[in-house]
């Protein structure tokens, strides 16, 4: 499975041979898991070390090749023996437009991505190549180590000029990229995951995507992610729902006192979906206009480059 070259150190010497051997940007991983604060990429070598140091008193760290490209989300249902892959998504990490401020949990997303026609002729190559070369072996593996994997993987894939690589793996669904694919997906999600659970995924044909395309843009409260303000009151929620083609994912809401508060730092998710990227993000972003949050911020250029035809 075609991933960054990563070498494991478990020294401050080990790691600066390996900042050598791969260059910069250096990416250094905590080896486990980390609350999410376990990755730093920078090309500041003192900043590198000094993550390197943090963890190394608990372990190896992993240094790793820096991926250079475009970020693509594509999901796979696996019943163990037989995969079926969904449509690919780009979400957006960073707080600001423009890819500016901290990592968040994401403040956007749109599906699909026509620009992967240029790249591979069409989202179905695309598609086949990453079922056949990522999703297939490691189901395959898996299942021969005796782990067999029944549930929603979810890969993270770095479109580099050396092809496309595995940046992560997650056995769950993304957040935000599944707010804009499972409004495509024509069969029901329903009958597809029971097909996975229990072992008939062959049997089923490959999930089915309208040609609509959906765009999401996430509210956070004012403070996120460090510091998230919560309790404050939401408005015009009814009306943010009355725009066509428009529906809100709640994630951090709650009712008090008849009305509904943000009750943390992603608050709630409004989807657009239309027949073009400039419909769907009208709709979006009328939408976000009709909700109060005191405090409320949003990205205002989700898929806007894709709208653009970029
Ligand atoms: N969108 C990134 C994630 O769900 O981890």
């Amino acid at each position: 499975v075609p991933t960054g070259r990563a070498v494991r150190a478990s020294s401050r010497a080990e790691v600066e041979a390996a900042f050598d051997e791969l260059g910069a940007p250096h990416v250094v991983k905590a080896d486990g898991l980390a609350a999410g604060k376990g990755v730093i990429v920078t090309s500041d070598r003192e900043a590198a070390l000094a993550h390197a140091d943090a963890y190394l008193p608990s372990g190896p760290v992993l240094v790793e090749e820096f991926l250079d490209g475009p970020e693509v989300s594509l999901f796979f249902l696996s019943d163990g023996d037989h995969v079926l892959p969904l449509s690919p998504a780009q979400d957006y990490k960073r707080l600001r437009d423009g890819d500016e401020g901290p990592n968040t949990g994401g403040m956007g997303a749109y599906s699909p991505l026509p620009w992967l026609d240029g790249r591979f002729g069409s989202e179905q190559e695309f598609v086949e190549l990453v079922t056949g070369e990522i999703a297939e072996p490691v189901i395959r593996q898996l299942d021969a180590e005796g782990a067999p994997f029944i549930g929603l993987l979810y890969a993270g894939l770095i479109l580099t000029d050396a092809g496309v690589k595995v940046i992560e793996f997650n056995a769950r669904f993304g957040d935000p990229e599944t707010q804009v694919v499972l409004p495509r997906l024509v069969d029901p999600l329903s009958e597809l995951l029971l097909a996975a659970a229990s072992g008939h995924l062959e049997d089923h044909t490959r999930p089915a995507f309208a040609d609509d395309v959906a765009v999401t843009v996430v509210l956070a409260s004012e403070g996120y992610p460090a510091v998230p303000v919560t309790g404050r009151p939401l408005t015009g929620l009814r009306e943010a729902e009355a725009v066509e083609g428009v529906h809100l994912a709640h994630a951090a809401t709650a009712e008090s006192d008849g009305g509904l508060v943000a009750t943390g730092g992603r608050v709630l998710n409004v989807v657009g979906v239309g027949t073009t990227f400039v419909e769907a993000r009208d709709r979006v972003y009328r939408a976000i206009g009709e909700i109060g949050l005191e405090g409320g911020r949003h990205r205002t250029d989700i898929a806007l480059r894709v709208a653009e035809g970029l």
